[in-house]
């Protein structure tokens, strides 16, 4: 895996999908498996997985930002607030609006 990609949408593509993909985290030893259509925050709180903090679960409060520091993925609606546009291009995204669209390594941020 070699560097990140934030996947932008056309109007017939499909936004999430059902295939499953792994998460990796920089530091853990565990391969996380996670379905594309499932956030990677909804993914490890079904799985009781508490490596990201948990708080409004949409986008809002930023407490699960995390950096994706390889694989492709898709976001959902962030506050603009919580992830700069420059964030953004360097692969910051909150958890509660990351899609998996291929193999995902990311990095915790501590907030
Ligand atoms: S939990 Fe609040 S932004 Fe993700």
């Amino acid at each position: 895996m070699a560097g990140h990609k934030n996947i932008f949408f056309k109007k017939n593509m499909t936004r999430h999908t059902k295939k499953e993909f792994r998460i990796f985290i920089e530091g853990h030893d565990d391969q996380i498996p996670c379905p594309g259509d499932k956030s990677v925050l909804k993914n490890m709180e079904m799985r009781g997985l508490t490596h990201i903090a948990v708080g409004c679960r949409g986008g809002g409060c930023g407490v699960c930002k995390v950096r994706v520091i390889s694989g492709a993925y898709t976001i959902s609606k962030m506050a603009v607030g919580k992830v700069t546009k420059e964030e953004r291009k360097l692969g910051y995204a909150l958890a509660c609006c990351l899609y998996t669209r291929g193999d995902l390594k990311i990095r915790l941020i501590q907030i």
